[in-house]
């Protein structure tokens, strides 16, 4: 476990991979993952909820493991990969679970949503045929006001279901560069 510097220090020049792409940052020592990503990087698909780390709306993946971004010092981010929704699948070339929770409408307003997804991302990588209750366990840090917890273990099973037949020999794959369940499958 790095040492966080000290409050106020400035960061020497810090190499990570955001989204597929190469990242070098110089940034306050205080700054969040969360931050960053809203406000410097512009996006804005990891929501800002609790920023307490307790309600699962800014979950990204960093080496493939979900965190909280709002709970993740971007300090602690030296030689990691960070992935985002926007890095998971693209309007072009959806993840299935981006495509399994639209047939599922497994939304309401939707703020919860990428966190959710995100969360499923990670479950769908150690765990690729997960149960109901395995969801269920994965998504359990994952609050939503609108109540939509059904609809969201059913998209992230039928995305389960997309990705095996698509691993099968001849089957294809998520298109997305970034996408860490495409790794896992190849
Ligand atoms: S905003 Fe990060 S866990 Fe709530
Ligand atoms: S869909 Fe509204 S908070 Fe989950």
């Amino acid at each position: 476990m790095p040492v966080a510097p000290p409050v106020h220090a400035v960061q020497p020049p810090m190499n990570w991979t955001l989204n597929g792409s190469a990242v070098a940052t110089v940034q306050d020592a205080r700054q969040t993952l969360l931050d960053y990503l809203r406000h410097t990087a512009g996006l804005v698909a990891t929501r800002m909820g609790c920023c307490l780390g307790q309600c699962g709306a800014c979950t990204v993946l960093v080496d493939g493991r979900a965190v909280p971004a709002c709970d993740t010092p971007l300090w602690s981010l030296a030689g990691k990969t960070v992935v985002t929704l926007e890095g998971l699948g693209t309007p072009q070339a959806p993840h299935p679970l981006q495509t399994a929770f639209i047939e599922a409408q497994a939304l309401q307003c939707g703020y919860c949503t990428s966190g959710m997804i995100m969360a499923a991302a990670a479950l769908l990588q150690r765990n690729p045929l997960p149960t109901h209750k395995d969801i269920r366990l994965a998504l359990d840090g994952n609050l939503c006001r609108c109540g939509v917890h059904n609809r969201v273990i059913r998209a992230v099973a039928d995305a389960a279901a997309a990705m095996a037949q698509t691993a099968r020999p001849g089957g294809g794959g998520c298109a997305a560069a970034a996408c860490p369940t495409t790794e896992s499958d190849q």
